[in-house]
């Protein structure tokens, strides 16, 4: 089994074909989750799933499987997978890479007619990227998916409404798609790092030893609408100034108190919202992450404690709406080391490093053993269409993933079938 390898020019053809659905022109793809190009996207990866002659999955969360059953019966299954959904205008490498690379994975294993002791599956997970939930079919699969989550949601209860229409999916269908821990056996991810750090260590690739915590929150600052012409500067209420205070003051707590941590406020908007008018209520998207839980909630509470300050300052109110929090997770040490065992096998240089993006890999870590493998990106561009990864590192990648997953799944019939290996 050591000698097998995903079968390049395969792979190649169903990445290009995935990056035209949904594509931007310009090199990136448009596929928010549910929305039509990643219904498109879906449908083509079902065609592919038939057309590989493997069993076709979907469950009540919409994830989208091809499942091999390699191993003997009741055997737990090792998934393999990642997203096809992307953030608004990003890249056709984010996800798309992983999913496509676990699908080779399964063809591989399947032609070699490889027995193991678990059954495989590539999964494409349902809106990982967050433009509705985030993390929202690993985390329906883990059982970790909560009402509450549901009824407040990143993008919007409309969003989230209308993507299930569309996709024909319902709440009560996401929050009953658990499966019974038992029956997996790991899961395993291939991504690109999204960050500059394999690029600058000359590594091919990257062990991923913890996922960095995620939270966000909807923050409303409130004034009072004006006529922008007459109102004398000094007797605004102006919802703007608050949501520019905060903005500024939290890159500066960041910076400041917070090394290894981001922030980010991703979108204002305001209402009324017009060139004459001062503004009475502006919304703001932020988002922060950090690589502790400890340090992500003190930094849950500074920024909180700014946005009150910068809405004091300007006389303003405030509306803080909390929307999701993951905390830091760190990998299985047995997936680390079946990462870093198969790169070395492959003769590619690998290094330890933490992920900075969030992943699904962090859902289903908390019911069975969970692994990234990370592939270089060129200027550690991510979510935007420049987003690039040279094709021999995401063939590397693949075939990191599909020797990790024989290390993970195979290693007592790796001996077993000794005589076969050598004859194939
Ligand atoms: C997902 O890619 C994220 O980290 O936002
Ligand atoms: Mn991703
Ligand atoms: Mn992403």
């Amino acid at each position: 089994m050591n000698s097998l390898r995903i079968n390049p020019g395969r792979l190649r053809a169903d990445f290009d074909a995935l990056a035209e659905i949904g594509a931007t022109g310009d090199g990136g793809v448009h596929r928010p989750a549910l929305g039509e190009a990643h219904l498109a996207a879906r449908a083509w990866l079902r065609e592919r799933i038939a057309a590989a002659g493997l069993e076709l999955r979907v469950d009540a969360a919409g994830n989208h499987s091809a499942f091999l059953a390699c191993g003997p019966a009741g055997a737990p299954t090792l998934l393999l997978g990642s997203h096809l959904d992307s953030v608004p205008h990003g890249g056709r490498f984010d996800g798309a890479l992983g999913v496509l690379a676990a699908l080779e994975v399964l063809r591989v294993v399947q032609e070699a007619h490889v027995s193991l002791p678990v059954h495989l599956e590539a999964v494409d997970f349902t809106d990982e990227e967050g433009t509705l939930v985030g993390e929202l079919g690993s985390a329906a699969l883990a059982g970790t998916l909560t009402a509450e989550v549901l009824r407040s949601p990143r993008g919007g209860r409309a969003a989230l409404e209308a993507g299930l229409a569309r996709a024909g999916l319902t709440e009560a269908g996401l929050l009953a798609a658990r499966r019974e821990p038992a029956a997996l056996a790991g899961y395993l991810e291939l991504h690109i790092e999204q960050g500059p750090r394999l690029v600058q260590a000359q590594a091919t690739i990257g062990v991923v030893t913890t996922i960095v915590g995620l939270c966000s929150y909807r923050l409303t600052f409130a004034g009072q609408a004006g006529h922008a012409g007459t109102t004398p500067m000094a007797d605004r209420r102006d919802a703007a100034l608050g949501a520019s205070a905060f903005t500024l003051a939290a890159r500066q707590v960041v910076l400041e108190d917070f090394p290894g941590c981001v922030a980010n406020v991703g979108e204002m908007r305001f209402a009324p919202g017009a060139f004459n008018i001062v503004p009475a209520q502006v919304a703001v998207a932020l988002e922060f992450r950090a690589p502790e839980v400890e340090t992500l909630d003190r930094l849950e509470a500074a920024l909180l404690d700014r946005a009150r300050a910068a809405a004091g300052q300007f006389g303003l109110g405030l509306e803080v709406v909390p929307l999701g929090k993951t905390d830091p997770t760190p990998m299985s040490e047995a997936a680390q080391r079946a990462v870093a065992e198969a790169a070395g096998a492959l003769g590619l240089t690998h290094v330890a490093l933490a992920s900075g993006a969030v992943h699904d890999a962090q859902a289903l870590a908390a019911v069975c053993p969970a692994g990234m493998v990370f592939v270089p990106s060129v200027g550690g561009a991510s979510h935007t269409p420049r987003e690039f990864t040279p094709w021999a590192d995401c063939v590397n990648g693949a075939n990191v993933l599909l020797q990790a997953a024989l290390r993970r799944g195979g290693k007592e019939e790796t001996r077993k079938r000794g005589d076969e290996e050598t004859r194939r």
